[in-house]
């Protein structure tokens, strides 16, 4: 008999379920600022799912981050998650390019009382990252943006990542394309070669799992 798959497919029924079985319940802050970013239409897309943003959170907290870099911030919903697990004192630095997403973000994070745990860089991550100190080490990431950007803004992150850090890289599986070899545009094949850097680094050791559009978790080692 050949062995059993390891991994459970999901179907839209069973993740209504998964959804349905995490703590704490969405509050209505962000309850609210997702119904306001579906308004957007198309681009709502780009916001993290409930799940996803529900593990960014337990992630920081787990690990008592005080200092945490996003970049890829659209109208705040995983930063709010992050910034609510922060330890106490600690501080978000999100890198993002639109004004007029992370308007919507300001709005919110005020209204969920972590606005002053957050800084808001907006323009070109490429260039805003490279201006953040190195000290104190970052501890816990999220990258999230444009992916031709994600070489960059890794080694950015990286290199000022404490030994035992933690940086989570969002949409690694690009919708399952990342292995339809037919599948030739520049998001997938960025994708494609930036999963390839990731593995090959040797600072970090690194796992990709099955959440949302794929989530590749990678801890820097001592
Ligand atoms: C997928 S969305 C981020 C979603 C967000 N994490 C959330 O949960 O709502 C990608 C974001 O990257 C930003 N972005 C794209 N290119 C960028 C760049 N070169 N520098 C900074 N931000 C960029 C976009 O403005 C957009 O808000």
């Amino acid at each position: 008999m050949p062995p059993r798959r390891k991994f459970t497919a999901l179907d839209d029924r069973l993740y209504d379920y998964l959804a349905a079985h995490r703590t704490p319940p969405d509050d209505a802050v962000a309850r609210r600022l997702q119904e306001d970013t579906a308004k957007l239409g198309s681009e709502a897309v780009m916001q993290t799912s409930p799940d996803q943003a529900a593990l960014l959170r337990i992630l920081t907290a787990a690990i008592g981050a005080r200092v945490a870099v996003e970049v890829g911030t659209f109208t705040g919903f995983s930063a709010l998650a992050i910034a609510r697990g922060l330890a106490p004192g600690g501080r978000l630095h999100c890198f993002d390019a639109s004004e007029e997403w992370t308007a919507i973000a300001r709005r919110y994070w005020k209204e969920a009382g972590v606005a002053d745990r957050i800084e808001l860089h907006v323009g070109d991550a490429a260039k805003t990252l490279r201006a953040l100190p190195d000290d104190p080490p970052v501890d816990f990431a999220f990258i999230d943006a444009d992916k031709k950007g994600y070489p960059l803004y890794w080694e950015e992150v990286v290199r000022r990542l404490r030994p035992g850090g933690l940086v989570a890289v969002d949409n690694v599986l690009w919708e399952g394309e990342v292995v339809e070899d037919d599948e030739q545009g520049e998001d997938v094949v960025a994708i494609r070669r930036f999963n390839e850097q990731l593995l090959a680094d040797r600072r970090v050791e690194s796992v990709m799992l099955a959440v949302a559009d794929g989530l590749t978790l990678a801890r820097r080692l001592p």
